[in-house]
């Protein structure tokens, strides 16, 4: 008996140094755990330039720190924004220069660490911080980045308390996440690519974290690289992104994309959602350079392969074809036209987003709750989308839901009134 554990024993050595020595390599890739500080004092000045104050304005706006770091009506930059996630809820914090609550006293090494690497003298942050999109900035823009938050007027704001689930509530927890979850950005591709694309690839994956919306999540919210740009459900959002890529875009010239990003509006669509709150709160405020960067860069992304989704209705005989095409005639031809190509007053519905989608979050949404795009210099009077959950009851929504996806998404639509009733319910965030 003891002979035989004995052997067991020495079995289980090797296997033992193998996991301790796999686990230490991920716990090294993904940097330790230890807070990172560094006094202000004890680092080079950082003596900035009126120009690099602007271009770290123009940098904030494409990072979207304003949009994520404000709470609705509250002082810019001060924090307590809520971010809904599977674990519980998170707020984002304080980026002016206020000495308690804020980033007054930071060095630029403990800003460019933090902004890289997740890490900040209050521990590992939480992924909702899109830290490893950021690790691809450069010094320089990071330095310019600093600069301006730092002469932003320091106003004191405290920290909202986060509401997690244990063991999410522990920071140090977060290092097991990350070390199956995190893979620090290289920066990557390049090779082959115009000084325009890379240039585009640099504003997409880096400071626009387009992924974060864009790519598909695996579970725990990981962004693994084959869902890159690939589209899926927003976690914590319930709209859903559709993948970035040439096929996805083929509507749109390079020309109309830019354009689309810079203005929220194209002849092929109008942007809503989470996607006008980026529109307004970063990609109006790009060069034309800069959205054209972008737009080549995306229409030169690789088409995905389709992905199945869950959230896609069995497929079965449609109930009730007619009476979605009689509701459309009578509620949404006048801006949509009865040829689903758009008016004046309504976008395109061939082709759109919300019919294509393999998810019919975005249409039920749209039909239920009405949109308005964002203003922008390119859109001075939006028309907005009137909402229809008072006039609709759910068995006619999902009626005219589908007859608008299967006859200008051509995808097979079979949404009951359950399924409405599912999506009502939704966070809203
Ligand atoms: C998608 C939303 C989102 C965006 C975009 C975002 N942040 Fe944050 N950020 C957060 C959240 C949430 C936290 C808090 C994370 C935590 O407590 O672990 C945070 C934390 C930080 C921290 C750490 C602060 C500390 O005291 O430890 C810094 C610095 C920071 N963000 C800077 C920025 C900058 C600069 C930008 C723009 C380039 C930006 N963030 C964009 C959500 C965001
Ligand atoms: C907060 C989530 C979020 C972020 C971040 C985000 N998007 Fe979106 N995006 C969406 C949603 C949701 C839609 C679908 C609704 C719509 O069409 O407006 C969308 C739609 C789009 C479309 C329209 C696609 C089509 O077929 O018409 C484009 C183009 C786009 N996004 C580009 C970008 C780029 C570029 C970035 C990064 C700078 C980005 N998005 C960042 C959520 C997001
Ligand atoms: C008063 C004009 C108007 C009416 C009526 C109207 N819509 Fe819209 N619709 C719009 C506008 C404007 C938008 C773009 C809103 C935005 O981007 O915020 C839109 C957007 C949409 C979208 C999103 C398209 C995309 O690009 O993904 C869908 C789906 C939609 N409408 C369906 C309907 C249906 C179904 C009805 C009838 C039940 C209807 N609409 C009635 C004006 C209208």
């Amino acid at each position: 008996m003891s002979r035989r554990f004995g052997v067991a024993w020495f079995a289980l050595v090797p296997l033992l140094l193998a996991a301790l020595a796999v686990g230490g390599v991920l716990f090294l890739r993904q940097g330790g755990f230890a807070p990172y500080r560094v006094p202000a004092g004890a680092t080079h000045p950082l003596t900035a330039t009126p120009e690099q104050v602007g271009r770290g304005e123009y940098i904030a706006r494409l990072g979207i720190c304003a949009t994520c770091h404000t709470t609705r009506g509250g002082v810019p930059f001060t924090g307590g924004r809520a971010f809904a996630t599977g674990y519980g809820t998170i707020h984002s914090t304080n980026l002016t220069p206020d000495a308690q609550t804020g980033l007054g006293g930071w060095s630029v090494e403990e800003f460019r660490h933090t902004m890289r690497n997740g890490v900040s003298r209050h521990g590992v942050l939480y992924p909702v911080f899109p830290y490893a999109h950021f690790a691809l900035l450069r010094d320089d823009d990071l330095d310019a980045l600093f600069a301006y938050l730092q002469q932003l007027p320091a106003t004191a704001r405290a920290p909202t308390p986060n509401r997690l689930e244990f063991p999410a509530s522990w920071r140090p927890a977060l290092v097991a996440w990350r070390m199956l979850h995190y893979q620090p950005a290289t920066p990557d591709g390049g090779a082959g690519e115009s000084p325009q694309q890379r240039r585009g690839r640099y504003l997409v994956d880096g400071l626009g974290h387009c992924a974060m919306c864009h790519g598909a999540r695996r579970s725990m919210g990981s962004l693994p690289a084959a869902g890159y740009l690939a589209g899926g459900r927003i976690p914590g959002l319930g709209w859903y992104a559709p993948p970035l890529d040439a096929q996805q875009l083929r509507r749109y010239s390079t020309a109309e994309l830019a354009d689309y990003l810079r203005s929220g509006t194209s002849p092929h669509g109008t942007v809503y959602g989470p996607m006008a709150e980026v529109v307004y709160g970063s990609l109006r405020h790009l060069t034309p350079d800069d959205a054209l960067a972008m737009a080549v860069f995306l229409k030169s992304v690789p088409a995905h392969v389709a992905v199945p989704n869950s959230a896609e209705p069995a497929a079965g005989p449609n109930r009730d074809a007619d009476s979605g095409a009689d509701l459309y005639k009578r509620h949404c031809e006048d801006c949509h036209a009865r040829d689903g190509r758009g008016t004046d007053k309504g976008p395109p519905l061939v082709d759109a987003v919300a019919v294509t989608a393999p998810d019919p979050a975005n249409a039920v949404r749209m039909i239920l709750y009405g949109a308005m795009p964002p203003t922008t210099a390119g859109n001075p009077r939006p028309h907005s989308m009137p909402p229809f959950v008072q006039q609709l009851d759910s068995a006619e929504i999902a009626a005219v839901a589908n007859h608008i996806r299967m006859t200008w998404g051509d995808r097979h639509s079979n949404l009951s009134a359950g399924d409405i009733d599912a999506l009502h319910g939704i966070d809203v965030d």
